[in-house]
């Protein structure tokens, strides 16, 4: 497996159809959608509703990352708004077990995400009832941050955990993904790549889209 999901963080929201289309042209595989409330991060970004257009813009399946506190209390929303994806903190959900299963019931594949500091073996005992693994490669909350430098290694240590739990989750990263730190990080069992500023920073989102799609295939 070897998506690019562009986030749209970085997209210009002025322009959020045209951006998105921009990257399907240029073969991107699932958007991204960097949902923050100010509290879990440091950051407000979007909610439901703009999941709702992105919806409108797009057959791609949509990937929403709750960067929030108590998203509980949200899934039904962004399920209703058209989600495929819906990844939640491990930092910030107590009962992990019962908010997959809920994602799972509301129609949506139920991610989990661990932040830079959360070992990888805290998923250990939801392994084999998510449908992917979020590993931050930056600190959430902003675009256009360095990958930090330990994450190839938490990726393989990821990879060792699904085939020690014969899981079947997609393994995903998420912040300064770039044509520098994207070949090693395929190499390392990555399926899915979030990238936002390397694709809507770029002068062309299409080009920019398919140069990294072409260094994982
Ligand atoms: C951090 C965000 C960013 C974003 C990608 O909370 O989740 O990682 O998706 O940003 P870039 O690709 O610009 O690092
Ligand atoms: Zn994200």
């Amino acid at each position: 497996m070897a998506i690019i999901a562009p986030s749209i963080l970085s997209a210009d929201f002025s322009n959020l159809s045209q951006q998105i289309r921009l990257t399907e042209i240029g073969g991107a595989g699932w958007i991204h959608c960097d949902v923050m409330d100010g509290h879990f991060v440091p950051n407000i970004t979007i909610g439901p509703i703009i999941v709702e257009a992105a919806r409108k813009c797009t057959k791609l399946p949509i990937d929403v990352h709750l960067m929030i506190e108590n998203p509980d209390k949200y899934l039904e929303a962004f399920a209703n708004a058209g989600a495929n994806y819906i990844s939640v903190h491990v930092e910030e959900v107590v009962h992990l077990n019962r908010t997959v299963n809920y994602i799972k019931e509301l129609g949506c594949k139920a991610g989990v995400v661990v932040n830079p500091a959360t070992p990888i073996n805290s998923i250990m005992d939801i392994a084999e009832y998510i449908d992917l693994l979020l590993i931050m490669t930056v600190n959430p909350g902003f675009g256009g941050q360095k990958f930090i430098s330990n994450s190839i290694r938490r990726i393989e240590e990821a990879v060792s955990l699904r085939n020690k739990h014969h899981s079947k989750f997609l393994i995903e990263i998420d912040g300064g993904v770039n044509k520098e730190t994207i070949v090693n990080a395929k190499k390392a069992g990555v399926d899915v790549f979030v990238a936002g500023s390397a694709i809507f920073d770029a002068d062309n989102i299409t080009a920019a889209t398919t140069e990294l799609k072409n260094l994982i295939k």
